[in-house]
């Protein structure tokens, strides 16, 4: 019914990106401080307003729907939402709704994710030792984490490991990963460590483990084949000859993939980004709060494609972190 989404740089934007909570019940170092100040409910949009909100992207055309967060499945009801919005699958408006999760609510909820028509989902993991785990995430149990996937798989979910690659951390265990996800049947992709969030910069430079290096680290033992496809995402994949696994580089700081971005996030508070990488947003919840008729809206969303950047400011190269962004990833989702 409307026009497609379409940016200044002529790339059209199908993929959209949904905070649903800035609450998490872990907490990741690189991503949240251990005392978070969270925000007031009534900042947040309603589960009704995420309706909305989501759906008038999808009547501009998006396809592909990733909620996110912080955690999503702690915010209370989410299976409402999700129930609600794959109406959207089931008309055929919508080609994906999925989900990136830490993992810790799987086993109560993987089942009904796929019944209402979920495919695959991401999910957050960084080590398999139990003590690491609770250092990385200052509390969290890893064996609820493995019992969630386990859950996942039963379902028939597809999984995508993301794992953080932090010097000093998990350098000793990058075989054992991908050993694991091979047994495992799970896809993985490693993610260069953003600087996102105000505090503890200097350890984030510090834990920065170029993904170069971590692809050097596999040469030693696998032949690596380069992957030629742009899934528009921001992964570039490589084939490990002996076992035939396909692994992912998101590599934001070492590799611009900002030519081809399909995508715009939402904050759980109903701020647009339309860049994950710059501070410019346009704010949602007034138009949607403004009243039922979703004109407003849709025209706000419009607005705000139209000053869509041609890429980030993410910069580890100037000391002082040029590019820093003051957000948290848990505010923007990732
Ligand atoms: P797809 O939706 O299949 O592309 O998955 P994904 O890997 O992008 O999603 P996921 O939520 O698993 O995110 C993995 C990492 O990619 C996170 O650290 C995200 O912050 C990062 N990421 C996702 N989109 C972008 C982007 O547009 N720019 C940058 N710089 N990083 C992104
Ligand atoms: N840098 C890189 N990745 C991050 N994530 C959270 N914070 C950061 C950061 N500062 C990752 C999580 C999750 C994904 C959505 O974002 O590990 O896999
Ligand atoms: Fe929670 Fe994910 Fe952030 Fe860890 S990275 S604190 S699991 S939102």
């Amino acid at each position: 019914e409307h026009a497609p989404l379409i940016d200044p740089f002529a790339r059209p934007i199908d993929y959209l990106r949904v905070s649903v909570t800035d609450r998490c019940d872990f907490r990741c170092t690189y991503c949240m401080a251990e005392h978070m100040q969270f925000l007031p409910k009534k900042e947040l949009l309603t589960l009704e307003e995420l309706d909305r909100l989501c759906s008038a992207f999808i009547s501009l055309g998006v396809k592909k729907l990733r909620i996110t967060g912080g955690e999503p499945l702690v915010r209370r009801d989410i299976m409402t939402f999700f129930r609600s919005i794959a109406r959207h699958l089931d008309s055929g408006a919508l080609r994906e709704l999925t989900l990136t999760t830490n993992g810790s609510q799987l086993a109560r909820f993987a089942d009904e994710l796929a019944d209402l028509g979920m495919k695959r989902i991401n999910v957050s993991l960084d080590t398999l030792v139990p003590e690491k785990f609770a250092e990385i995430t200052r509390w969290g149990r890893l064996d609820q984490v493995l019992k969630g996937l386990e859950a996942a798989k039963r379902a028939g979910l597809k999984v995508k490991i993301n794992t953080v690659a932090l010097k000093g951390f998990n350098e000793d265990e990058l075989f054992p990963l991908i050993d694991w996800c091979a047994a495992e049947g799970h896809d993985l992709t490693f993610i260069e460590v953003m600087p996102m969030g105000e505090m503890g910069e200097e350890l984030r430079l510090d834990q920065y483990w170029p993904l170069s290096d971590v692809r050097k680290a596999m040469a030693e033992r696998f032949t690596l084949t380069e992957l030629d496809e742009s899934t528009g995402g921001p992964a570039r994949y490589v084939r490990l000859e002996e076992t035939g696994q396909k692994i992912g580089f998101i590599t934001p700081l070492t590799h611009n993939f900002c030519e081809s971005c399909n995508r715009v996030r939402v904050t759980c508070t109903g701020e647009l980004f339309m860049c994950l990488g710059q501070e410019d947003n346009a704010d949602l919840r007034a138009p949607l709060r403004a009243g039922t008729d979703d004109a407003p809206l849709i025209e706000a969303i419009r607005a705000a494609i139209a000053r869509k950047p041609k890429g980030h400011d993410f910069d580890y190269s100037r000391q002082k972190v040029a590019g820093q962004m003051s957000r948290h990833m848990s505010h923007t989702g990732g």
